[in-house]
């Protein structure tokens, strides 16, 4: 990671943030991003400067000219902004990108160093699984304040882990795994192998299984009772002596190696890929400052509870939880994660029960219209992926009308088509371009905004690009 942080520290030189008045921090309404955003806050709150949050679901040009009238003296991007640093430097008088999104070689010559970006494509590095936008803040942060920030591991890995970045390998890769291990040797971190599920603090046990849909259990994911039967079977009390559910927390670890033997012979022995009883257990990051059993002592549980209060409007809400609020907003986080779970619920059986998946050419999509929220298209189609509901050997594109009045876009693709040579990020940008809309993200996962009446256009881009891509076009 030195060649970062050396850039990283020759920007911290150059832009003398502590002698600035008041510094604007723009950032992605993901988990990703707020946990970015409560990095780079934490750095003004220690410098003593006067600074504002702002985030954003996109940087369209409206937006940009928003940003640009707040005339903040510097403007600092977390999570987003790589893909418009051109027109950045039209709006801001100084910006710090810190992004791990595509980046666009500039189109314009230098611009007087007034727009610093750190993003890990600059630097060899895949940023869309090696690096997080809160990791690169992280680094940032660690290039300004030094090891105050071992303080923040715990809000770097959260952020990888809520853009998925450890879903492929089951753990953290590259430098975030880097940055985990300096979260563990400092003590704020704990990497265990353990059952990779969602939901192993905060629901019951019968629960996750039931909602365990990466990879599926055979007769069991979707099933309460077969759930429920299959733990007592195995001789696991559902309660404890005060009959409260006991969640994978609380399990003993003989109990908690058992489930794990028996779900990975449910899933050998059925048709399943065999390769699936591996993805069963995984890294998980624990954060042992926090209390068990609750949202913010996982990784994935804290992901989704900054996701809810993101995806719902309410990023701000998810800022004070990371910047360590366990009262109000805590509260209200919670219960925004619980209506998140719902819509997730009820919009996935929406999707594939009344909206319906169809295919075109090489690939997969869904028109969620005004049925499904536009801010959980892309969460919906990750999960789609990995359901077994679906066939893995094509792209997924999801399309949903946003508040404005425009198409909202979302793209994923497996990873085995990305060693293809599937790059999403690029060919939805260049499919946006041509209806006059604006997108971009990561190869494997990327996003847009088109007006509406382009989607069969854009498809038939992306399709064209995507044949092109894999050497068919
Ligand atoms: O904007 P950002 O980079 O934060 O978002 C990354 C997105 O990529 C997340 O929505 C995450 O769910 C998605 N992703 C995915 N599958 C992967 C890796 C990332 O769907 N294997
Ligand atoms: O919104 P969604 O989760 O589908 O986004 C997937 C990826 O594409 C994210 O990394 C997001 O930041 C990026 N994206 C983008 N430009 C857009 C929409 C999404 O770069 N207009
Ligand atoms: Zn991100």
């Amino acid at each position: 990671m030195t060649p970062i942080i050396l850039a990283a520290r020759s920007v911290a030189e150059k832009i003398k943030l502590e002698k600035k008045s008041e510094v604007l921090v723009v950032s992605h309404i993901d988990a990703d991003g707020i946990t970015s955003a409560s990095i780079a806050t934490f750095v003004m709150e220690n410098l003593g400067i006067e600074y504002q949050n702002f985030f954003v679901k996109n940087l369209d040009e409206d937006i940009l000219q928003r940003i640009g009238d707040m005339g903040a003296e510097l403007v600092w991007y977390t999570d987003i902004g790589s893909s418009v640093k051109d027109k950045i430097e039209g709006v801001s008088n100084q910006a710090i990108i810190t992004d791990h999104h595509t980046v666009i070689q500039s189109r314009t010559k230098s611009n007087n160093g007034r727009v610093f970006e750190l993003n890990p494509h600059n630097f060899g590095i895949d940023g869309g699984r090696e690096l997080s936008g809160s990791g690169i803040t992280w680094i940032m942060a660690y290039a300004i304040l030094g090891e105050s920030v071992e303080r923040l591991v715990p809000l770097a890995v959260t952020g990888a882990v809520g853009d998925l970045q450890d879903n492929e390998n089951r753990a953290l890769v590259g430098i975030n795994k880097k940055i985990a291990d300096i979260g563990e040797s400092a003590g704020y971190v704990k990497q265990v192998t353990d059952i990779f599920y969602y939901g192993k603090e905060t629901r019951p046990v019968y629960k996750m299984l039931q909602y365990a849909f990466d990879p599926v259990i055979p007769g069991i994911s979707g099933n309460e009772s077969a759930g429920i039967e299959f733990l007592t079977n195995l001789g696991v009390e559902l309660r404890d002596d005060e009959g409260v559910w006991r969640s994978w927390v609380n399990l003993s670890g003989r109990e908690r190696r058992l489930i794990i033997s028996q779900i990975v012979r449910r899933i050998l022995f059925s048709d399943c890929v065999p390769e699936d009883a591996v993805r069963v257990v995984g890294e998980c990051y624990y954060f042992p400052l926090e209390h068990l059993g609750t949202e913010i002592h996982e990784a994935k549980e804290f992901a989704t509870l900054l996701n809810a209060c993101g995806r719902y409007g309410e990023a701000y809400i998810g800022l004070d939880v990371c910047l360590g609020d366990r009262g109000e907003a805590f509260r209200r986080a919670r219960v925004l994660l619980r209506g998140h779970r719902r819509t997730l619920v009820e919009s996935l059986d929406t999707v594939l029960r009344v909206i319906g998946i169809e295919e075109y050419g090489t690939l997969l999509y869904f028109h969620g219209g005004n049925k499904i929220l536009d801010t959980i298209i892309g969460t919906l189609a990750s999960m789609l992926l990995n359901s077994g509901e679906i066939p893995t050997n094509k792209p997924i594109i999801a399309f949903a009308k946003n508040t404005e009045g425009k198409i909202k876009v979302s793209a994923r693709a497996p990873r085995p088509l990305i060693n293809m040579g599937i790059n999403l990020a690029q060919a939805v940008r260049i499919a946006a371009d041509t209806v006059g809309g604006e997108g971009g993200g990561h190869s494997a996962a990327a996003g847009a905004t088109i007006p509406e009446g382009a989607e069969d256009v854009f498809l038939r881009e992306v399709e064209k690009i995507i044949n092109k891509q894999l050497g068919n076009g």
